[in-house]
């Protein structure tokens, strides 16, 4: 048998799924963003020169297509984010009203290590704010995303971490701060060792508790910061704190893509195990001029794990109120010399918008226990009689009692029920 890939999963019920995707997108329009669509294959270019080189997701994690009859030179991947192409969205549509605030939903991939939460294949919710630099809008974009998951998802065990990373030039300099504090430290790992010169930063990222150990007194960014930047930090938080946003100080959150200066955050649980962040995002001030904007554009956004939520949501779900599944009506033709009917039948229930199952074979008895197991609240039975007289049986499912009615009369006995 010829199995699913490796990091991918299917969704055979997908009743969480929509739940946690709708209910998304309900909060996220109440801030007055708009739905996107965008590709899944991009240029492999456009992720090196805005992620960065160095990052995991570019240098080990891109699957890059080929086509076998491809004669292009051009290079393409399957999307591992949905920033980047945001904004070459924005750029190449040439959108000039700003804030540009939108949202996108679908598959990334990533070439990583699948375990609990992380796969090759998976599924984000992208929000991004391209054109505006106001810090406000970083206390409302968070704001907007800790109320989800506190009052609609219902969320308890979670965390909200929040780093300032400052202007590129105030990062840049740290990177030389940061640097000469590495350099007086023994015993660091062998990826911190290249990562302190290739991307270093990311050495907060590490997992070795050794050499987490060894970061407790490294320097802050926040002790770095110019004027404006400390500003805006300590406006940040009073504004979050003014809202009852609840979050922690974290001087080691740095996130794993380059394109991110000023606010960072990232929601996690311990409820998830290793892979705990589940929505994460940040400010980009610098991407739009970088990937070919005539104006620069300060932006931000987040995107969140769906897959990841709905392990949270599992977890929970007999305390989350499902949207109720409309009744079922299920058709049971006695005989196939009925089957015609029960066609037609069923043409005259759909159109009036009833949810109906319509059964074709098998034995009269096995056909009504399917039925409750589909979960049809009323059987529309038709045999040999009722055809000849234009009837049809209606079964009550919950009460088992049954009455006989005109066919013409069955949409509106149903809908009158
Ligand atoms: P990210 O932190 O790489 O950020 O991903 C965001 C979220 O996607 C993560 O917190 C996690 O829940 C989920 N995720 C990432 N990788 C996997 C995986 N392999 N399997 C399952 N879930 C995963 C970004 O992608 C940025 N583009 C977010 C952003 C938007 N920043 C600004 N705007």
């Amino acid at each position: 048998m010829i199995q699913k890939v490796r990091g991918t999963r299917d969704i055979l019920d997908t009743t969480l799924f929509h739940f946690a995707i709708t209910t998304i997108k309900k909060q996220i329009e109440l801030y007055h963003f708009t739905h996107i669509e965008l590709p899944i294959l991009e240029s492999v270019d456009l992720f090196k020169s805005s992620l960065g080189v160095e990052t995991d997701v570019v240098s080990k994690e891109m699957f890059v297509v080929t086509s076998s009859s491809d004669q292009e030179s051009e290079s393409i991947c399957l999307r591992p984010e949905g920033t980047a192409q945001t904004v070459r969205a924005f750029v190449e549509n040439g959108i000039q009203t700003v804030p540009w605030k939108v949202f996108s939903i679908g598959q990334m991939f990533r070439y990583e290590r699948p375990q609990k939460g992380r796969y090759r294949q998976f599924y984000q919710f992208n929000i991004e704010c391209i054109g505006s630099a106001a810090i406000e809008q970083d206390v409302q974009i968070i704001t907007m995303l800790d109320r989800l998951f506190a009052k609609k998802f219902r969320l308890e065990n979670y965390t909200l971490h929040i780093n300032f990373l400052g202007t590129q030039q105030e990062r840049a300099d740290f990177k030389s701060v940061l640097k000469i504090f590495l350099e007086t430290l023994q015993g660091i790992c062998d990826t911190c060792k290249i990562r302190k010169d290739t991307n270093i930063l990311r050495v907060f990222d590490c997992k070795n508790p050794d050499c987490q150990t060894l970061y407790v007194n490294a320097p802050h960014l926040i002790n770095h910061l110019g004027e404006q930047s400390q500003q805006e930090w300590n406006t940040l938080q009073e504004r979050l704190q003014e809202l009852s946003v609840s979050y922690i100080y974290n001087p080691r959150l740095v996130r794993g893509l380059d394109y991110y200066n000023k606010t960072v955050f990232e929601f996690t649980s311990p409820d998830l195990g290793a892979q705990s962040a589940f929505c994460g995002g940040g400010r980009y001030d610098t991407l739009v001029a970088s990937l070919g904007g005539k104006q620069d554009q300060p932006s931000l956004g987040a995107a969140i794990g769906i897959d990841r939520v709905m392990l949270l949501l599992e977890m929970i779900q007999n305390n989350i109120t499902m949207p109720h599944k409309p009744a079922l009506y299920a058709i049971i033709p006695l005989d196939p010399a009925q089957n015609p009917l029960a066609l037609q039948l069923a043409d005259e229930l759909i159109a009036h918008g009833l949810y109906t199952e319509t059964f074709f074979e098998g034995a009269a008895k096995n056909m009504m226990k399917r039925a409750n197991k589909s979960g049809a609240t009323t059987c529309l039975i038709i045999g040999e009689q009722e055809q000849q007289d234009g009837t049809v049986v209606i079964k009550d499912m919950i009460t088992g009692e049954q009455q006989i009615i005109k066919q013409n009369n069955a949409v509106s006995f149903l809908k009158g029920k």
